[in-house]
């Protein structure tokens, strides 16, 4: 209940899918929680939840390929809750192309991707500094490490970030902050859904299907939460020896 306790975490993208489920569980667990989300309606219903259950959220309007805006939201964590612990590098948007992809296509991906945590790192390190220390949780994927049919543009972004996570924590180790990423196997959010819909599938047949569920070592997807709850880890003191690691929670996805 108190692994967080007392700590204030940024969860970029916190509107949907993982990114709220890790906003919620922070809350359960004791932080004040910044919600830097894009689509206003998703990031304040999220921020009003964890409210209504007791815990506390802010929500700030944030686009996190545009420095300025993420430096607008790095100022509001601070005025409203006076310190930054956690960051956690969620948000994206899901360019899924391959050789064809338009030069907007790759920058579109890029600039959300991995330029976003970069900006969002940049500008909490200074509070992190502050205080002492702190930890960077990005989100990596399997589509850091494996190819996929027509995902050039988001599995070069992803294995990005897989990248950018081992360099940051070499150079912010000095500053007593650990970096590391969650690597995710497919997780039902409105991506895979929607991708499985579009197939005719619901989520007992896409658990089923050879290409989703059935090729994980768990042979299904995961929820939100799972992944949550691997970020928690690597957010908390739990974790005072990680850094610069790729955690698999793919549910065996790579490991075959
Ligand atoms: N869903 C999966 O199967 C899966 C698998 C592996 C890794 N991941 C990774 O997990 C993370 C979350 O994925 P998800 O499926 O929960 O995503 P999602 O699409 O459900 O939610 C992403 C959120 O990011 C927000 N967002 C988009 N652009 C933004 C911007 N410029 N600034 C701020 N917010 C922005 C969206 O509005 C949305 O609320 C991503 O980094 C993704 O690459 C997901």
């Amino acid at each position: 209940m108190n692994r967080l306790q007392g700590k204030v975490a940024i969860v970029t993208g916190a509107g949907a899918g993982i990114g709220r489920a890790t906003a919620e569980l922070f809350a359960e667990e004791g932080a004040s929680v910044t919600i830097a989300e894009v689509d206003p309606k998703s990031g304040a219903e999220t921020a009003n939840a964890i409210c209504r259950s007791g815990g506390q959220a802010i929500f700030v309007a944030t686009d996190v390929a545009d420095e300025s805006s993420v430096q607008r939201m790095v100022a509001e964590t601070v005025r409203e809750f006076g310190r930054i612990d956690v960051l956690v590098n969620n948000a994206v948007v899901f360019v899924l192309r391959g050789i064809e992809a338009t030069p907007e296509e790759w920058r579109r991906s890029f600039d959300v991707n991995v330029m976003g945590p970069a900006l969002v790192a940049k500008h909490a390190v200074p509070e992190m500094r502050k205080v002492g220390g702190g930890a960077i949780v990005n989100l990596g994927s399997i589509s850091s490490f494996i190819a996929q049919p027509q995902h050039a543009t988001y599995n070069s972004a992803k294995a990005a970030v897989s990248s950018m996570t081992r360099c940051m924590a070499l150079d912010l180790a000095k500053d007593n902050i650990r970096v590391n990423a969650a690597c995710p196997g497919a997780v039902w959010t409105q991506i895979v859904e929607g991708r499985c819909r579009e197939a005719g599938m619901d989520r007992a047949a896409a658990e089923a299907d050879p290409a989703w569920g059935g090729a994980h070592i768990l042979k299904r997807i995961a929820d939100p939460r799972e992944i949550a709850y691997a970020i928690l880890f690597l957010a908390s003191d739990e974790a005072s020896f990680v850094t610069g690691s790729n955690m698999m929670v793919d549910g065996g996805y790579t490991a075959l």
